[in-house]
């Protein structure tokens, strides 16, 4: 078994393995016992959040997970929504917080968030909230949530404004990633993951690329310490957490002109491509990149979206969380492995993604 320990707000484990679902009660016991006496007090609750298909697969009843974790003593129950990003809402929130104050959770009591990034956000969200905040154990299923949104503390749901419109910084208590779970997940949900993975390539750390090819479970790894880094100098996004953000200004722009029907990795990879092209046209990058991110999206054929206008994209990204008064905050590649930051006024962003998508037509961008 592979540990990585986070040191921020609060210190709590990553465990990595194969398998690690079967034990998970037992792993969730360390760190949060069934009851504080042991055949006096009552049992602790844990509300185990999931969407249906992953309730299916892997959290219901009579499976390891749900019967681990009552053979271990806990007092469980369950609260499922249905899969996407949909469920992403204020509203659904509210719901996990009704099942739980229904079933008389107290501030001991904690929730287990199974899923993709939507259940993490979502959970983890209603744990920050309920009764001012309960613990909370992620066990991600995506490839997306295990390399990438499990990990952090962000937390949040989406409004009409945009997404992660409301949210908050709130630390899980454990993570418990066992890669067994992908064999489950679609190849389009694999490349939606993989595209995070790479992110954590360009921002840092070149070596994910050979993983890629060989070991899955350790260029996951290997992006879980490209953020826990970042994450651990800065904890809520102040300054070097932005660079985490690498396609996400073009990326979300994408996710929202689409109404959220593109997977948010693949429109981040298009949006990493798009900047790095820009960034290469105005002299901002010391190494070209773009041929880099261009090869890696032919390689594992990502989807390319040509049909929004940088006049749309532009106005979909003024409303970007990273915005700074009337500037906002560009995450660009300086190099290979190191990326940079700068603010743009928003009225130059248009003319910013405009150079971004002419040089990608001059390239013959499918
Ligand atoms: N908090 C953060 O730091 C952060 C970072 C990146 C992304 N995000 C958020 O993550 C969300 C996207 O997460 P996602 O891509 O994991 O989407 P998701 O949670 O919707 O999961 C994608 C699909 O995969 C299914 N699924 C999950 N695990 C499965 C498994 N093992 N086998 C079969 N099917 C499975 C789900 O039912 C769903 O249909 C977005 O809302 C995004 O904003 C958050």
């Amino acid at each position: 078994m592979q540990k990585i320990t986070m040191h921020t707000s609060k210190t709590y484990d990553i465990l990595i393995e194969e398998g690690l679902l079967a034990s998970a009660a037992e792993r969730i016991a360390e760190v949060l016992p069934p009851s504080e006496e042991p055949g006096k007090a009552a049992a602790r609750r844990c509300c185990l959040v999931c969407d249906k298909t992953v309730y299916a697969l892997y959290g219901r009843q009579e499976l390891p997970l749900y019967d681990g974790l009552t053979a271990a003593g806990y007092d469980v129950h369950t609260c499922t929504f249905d899969p996407g990003e949909g469920s992403k809402t204020l509203k659904m929130a509210a719901e996990i917080c009704r099942v739980m104050a229904a079933k008389g959770f107290t501030r001991d009591d904690f929730i287990i968030a199974l899923g993709g990034g939507v259940c993490g956000d979502l959970a983890g969200f209603a744990a920050s909230v309920y009764m001012r905040g309960v613990s909370f154990v992620q066990i991600p299923t995506t490839l997306l949530a295990m390399a990438d949104s499990s990990i952090g503390g962000k937390t949040g749901v989406n409004t009409e404004a945009g997404k992660n419109m409301i949210g908050s910084f709130w630390q899980p208590d454990l993570i418990l990633i066992d890669p067994a779970v992908l064999e489950t997940l679609d190849q389009a949900e694999v490349l939606n993951g993989l595209a995070e993975i790479i992110k954590a390539g360009f921002i840092a750390d070149g070596t994910i690329f050979d993983s890629l090819s060989e070991d899955l479970t350790e260029a996951i790894v290997k992006a879980i310490n490209v953020k826990k880094e970042i994450v651990e100098a800065d904890e809520r996004e102040s300054g070097q957490r932005r660079l985490l953000n690498f396609g996400h200004t073009i990326g979300h722009a994408i996710e929202k002109c689409s109404g959220y029907t593109v997977p948010h990795g693949c429109a981040v990879m298009n949006g990493m491509y798009l900047t790095s092209l820009a960034a290469d046209e105005l002299g901002w990058s010391s190494a070209p990149v773009a041929g880099l991110i261009r090869n890696v999206i032919d390689a594992f054929a990502y989807p390319v979206y040509k049909e929004y206008k940088a006049a749309q994209l532009a106005e979909a990204a003024a409303g970007d969380k990273k915005r700074v008064s009337d500037n906002i905050v560009i995450v660009y590649p300086d190099r290979p492995g190191c990326c940079g930051t700068k603010e743009l006024p928003v009225s130059e962003l248009e003319n910013f993604i405009v150079t971004g998508l002419s040089k990608a037509k001059a390239t013959k961008w499918r």
